[in-house]
């Protein structure tokens, strides 16, 4: 589902939880809770920083990825339905915004995906929970691409 005042918050495509009276619970308690999102953000940014296929994306980034790590933590617990600890600390996201000065096209995003999904085999046992998740960080993935990759279009020109 398209939630346009998340997307306004810059939150992007926010996670669709999946719910029941006889589950309510949030993908936040589902995952585990932070310690389950720390321990994701940490082999993410470890694939990241070791993977031959992320090295173009590795190298937009400063050499120290710890103060990074520290923000996407309290983002994605936010993101999954957790404390918002990101928005009280930095604000809106503008999530969308804070990217443009990268260029990233289908390649790069398709990088990110790479340690994503990686990281997510390794910390995620629950199936549809890990499946539901790539899903979403696809289309978050894709909703902060800005370049589609195109070599003829006007603005490689
Ligand atoms: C698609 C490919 C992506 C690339 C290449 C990329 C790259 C980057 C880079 C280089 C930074 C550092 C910005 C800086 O130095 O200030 C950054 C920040 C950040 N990225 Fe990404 N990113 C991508 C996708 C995503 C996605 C899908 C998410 C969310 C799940 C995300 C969440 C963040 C957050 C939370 C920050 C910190 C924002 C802040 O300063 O508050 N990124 N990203």
């Amino acid at each position: 589902m398209h939630h346009p005042a998340a997307e306004a918050a810059g939150f992007g495509q926010r996670l669709e939880t999946v719910t029941s009276a006889k589950d309510p619970s949030t993908v936040f308690d589902r995952i585990g809770g932070q310690p389950v999102i720390d321990a994701l953000v940490d082999a993410f940014y470890r694939r990241m920083d070791t993977s031959a296929e992320a090295k173009t994306i590795r190298d937009m980034h400063t050499d120290d990825l710890a103060p990074l790590a520290a923000v996407l933590k309290r983002y994605l617990g936010e993101w999954m339905g957790g404390p918002k600890l990101y928005s009280q600390e930095r604000g809106h996201p503008r999530l969308r915004m804070r990217h443009m000065r990268f260029a990233i096209g289908p390649a790069e995003r398709d990088a990110w995906m790479a340690c994503m999904t990686g990281a997510l085999e390794e910390v995620v046992d629950d199936t549809d929970l890990r499946v539901q998740l790539a899903q979403s960080f696809y289309k978050l993935a894709d909703w902060v691409r800005n370049d589609d990759g195109n070599p003829h279009d006007a603005q490689h020109r």
